[in-house]
């Protein structure tokens, strides 16, 4: 549940690789930024110092040393434990905006259904690294996986693959089913958006709908 003792709110952005999740998050926080609240911009996996080490164990190129997918998913729940103790709950305390590239969410798209890990299983894992803090709201670029490949593929200022990306193109179809799925689950908590349509055109409508949220944050005068 989202924890409504916080007065901050908390906004996830999630997609496939490729999505353009990266601009939209730096495109929301300038506009959040402009408003004159305090915006707290970070990402999983790697928010913290000891997330940015989980990070480069995680997401190291192919090729490196099997990876358990169970261990695997215990290397995000680690990291995503540390980013809410040490910086998104302090934030949300503070009453700021926490706006992150990728969450809970993420784990149970590509450990659960990509992995085939069990995503109740996931889901409960992550529920106890978070201490049951989920977003507000939760914004899905929906993309599918052949032009996510060739986007990520244009894209000069891109390292190679690291071990998700090179997944196959049948991995990433599950990983967008499920976050699809989880957005039909609970749909007064997500934004799901075609990330196919032009990035003004994504970010105006991200923005309308956390300007909402915010709005009924304020009139609902949340503690
Ligand atoms: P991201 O930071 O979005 O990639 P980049 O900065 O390289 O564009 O995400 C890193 C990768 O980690 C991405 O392939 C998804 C994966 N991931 C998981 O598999 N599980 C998780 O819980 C999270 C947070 C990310």
């Amino acid at each position: 549940m989202t924890d409504t003792a916080l007065p901050g709110t908390f906004v996830a952005l999630e997609g496939g690789d490729g999505s353009g999740k990266s601009t939209q998050v730096r495109l929301l926080a300038e506009h959040l930024a402009g408003t004159g609240r305090e915006v707290v911009v970070t990402r999983e996996p790697g928010g913290t110092e000891l997330g940015r080490e989980v990070r480069a164990l995680v997401l190291a190129a192919p090729g490196g040393p099997a990876l358990d997918p169970r261990a695997e998913a215990l290397l995000f729940a680690a990291d995503r434990a540390q980013h809410v103790a040490q910086v998104v709950r302090p934030a949300l305390a503070r009453g700021a905006v926490v706006v992150t590239d990728r969450y809970v969410d993420s784990s149970l798209a590509y450990q659960g259904a990509g992995r085939a890990l069990a995503v109740d299983e996931v889901e409960r894992l992550s529920a106890w690294a978070t201490a049951g803090l989920l977003p507000d709201l939760t914004v899905v670029l929906d993309v599918d996986p052949a032009t996510a490949a060739a986007r990520r593929g244009r894209d000069t200022s891109r390292a190679g693959e690291d071990r998700l990306e090179a997944e196959s193109r049948a991995f990433h179809a599950r990983v967008r089913e499920q976050f699809l799925l989880l957005a039909r689950r609970d749909p007064a908590r997500y934004l799901v958006l075609d990330a196919t349509a032009p990035a003004d055109v994504v970010a105006a409508r991200v923005r309308g709908r956390v300007a909402e949220l915010l709005g009924a944050a304020t009139g609902a005068g949340r503690a």
